[in-house]
């Protein structure tokens, strides 16, 4: 039986298909509900239960404490219902929600920038106006394929987009999107994008030290968050650390190096985790590096974008070293692999 749950911050409620969650019958109804990796993990999705019952699948206690669940909060990407229901996403001070769009876009720009990733430079053609926050997604489209999420890696302000997209091992370009726009997507292609999308994105009103931390193309949303800060000129102090597993992962060293000797109040630290022989740069897990670097996080706002592995142990070591759960925003790239994975243990 199809219930219904009204989202308290849209106008019309929800019809929910059975076995269906709460996030994906917004989503399918069009509502910008936050969210991020859909599998209880991120805690973006967070929501307030104000009426109703739910049912929950396994998630992480990152997403969700336990005391949170007790005061009446859901992660809207776990929760089932049985019956007619009521929720309010949480909201807070600096929250924005975009209106999403179905842009049409075509490739104006593509460099092949490590040995797996290929910088894409699209203009937008139809669906626009697009705004975004630094930070954010879209669901990409190549020539029919299953859509996939890439985060923005230019300025919100700027009217090219930018994607910086991982080629993943063994797949095939007819087939895999990441294949395909590595392979074959060309010079004056059309590729669809759908979004924005995302939570884990630039807080406008924190003025404090930032301390920003990618792993691999992790860097776009990461490079968009620095260049937004930078260009309001406020002058709080951004760490950035870019993981790397050896100098061929590298890309754009060199732009934000230079970003780095233009703004004072910018720190960039590469980091090397499999060094290939002897090298003058940072090596071991970046992660260890902030530890090593900062002795307390306490005010810092903390964004963190790449692998899975790495973004939890950077939310680990960011709560250690004293930073605010709430102060964490973290974006972790999950592959479909990786999706199949979490489905199956939940
Ligand atoms: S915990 Fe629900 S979207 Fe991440």
């Amino acid at each position: 039986m199809t219930t219904r749950v009204v989202i308290r911050q849209w106008a019309e409620p929800v019809a929910v298909e059975p076995g269906a969650t709460i996030l994906e019958a917004a989503l399918a109804a069009g509502v910008p509900y936050p969210h991020g990796c859909r599998s209880g993990n991120c805690g973006a999705c967070k929501s307030r239960l104000l009426s109703g019952e739910v049912e929950m699948t396994p998630y992480s206690e990152y997403a969700l404490t336990e005391s949170e669940r007790r005061a009446g909060l859901i992660l809207a990407c776990r929760s089932t219902v049985w019956d007619d229901a009521e929720v309010a996403w949480l909201e807070t001070e600096d929250m924005m929600v975009h209106p999403r769009r179905q842009l049409t876009c075509r490739v104006i720009g593509r460099a092949t920038v490590t040995h797996d990733i290929v910088r894409l430079r699209l203009a937008i053609t139809a669906g626009g106006p697009f705004t975004f926050s630094a930070g954010q997604y879209c669901a990409l489209t190549f020539d029919g394929l299953a859509a996939r999420d890439y985060s923005m890696a230019n300025r919100p302000d700027e009217d090219e987009l930018e994607f910086h997209i991982r080629r993943l091992d063994g797949t095939d370009p007819a087939r895999n999107a990441s294949a395909y726009a590595f392979d074959r997507l060309s010079l004056g292609d059309s590729v669809s994008a759908e979004g924005p999308f995302g939570t884990a994105y630039l807080r406008e009103l924190h003025a404090g030290p930032i301390i920003a931390v990618a792993g691999g193309s992790g860097l776009a949303p990461i490079k968009s968050i620095v260049e937004a800060v930078l260009s309001r000129g406020a002058g709080q102090p951004i760490h950035l650390y870019f993981g790397v597993r050896s100098e061929r992962d590298l890309y754009l060293e060199d732009h934000l190096a230079g970003l780095a000797a233009r703004h004072a109040n910018l720190h960039f630290v590469p980091v090397l985790s499999e060094p290939r022989g002897a090298t003058a740069r940072r090596t071991g897990l970046v992660t260890d590096a902030v530890a090593a670097d900062m002795t307390s996080l306490d005010g810092c706002k903390v964004y963190t974008a790449g692998p899975p592995v790495m973004v939890e142990a950077m939310t680990a070591t960011a709560i250690e070293l004293g930073a605010r759960r709430e102060d964490i925003h973290a974006d972790a790239f999950y592959t479909e692999a990786d999706k199949l994975k979490l489905r199956a243990a939940s």
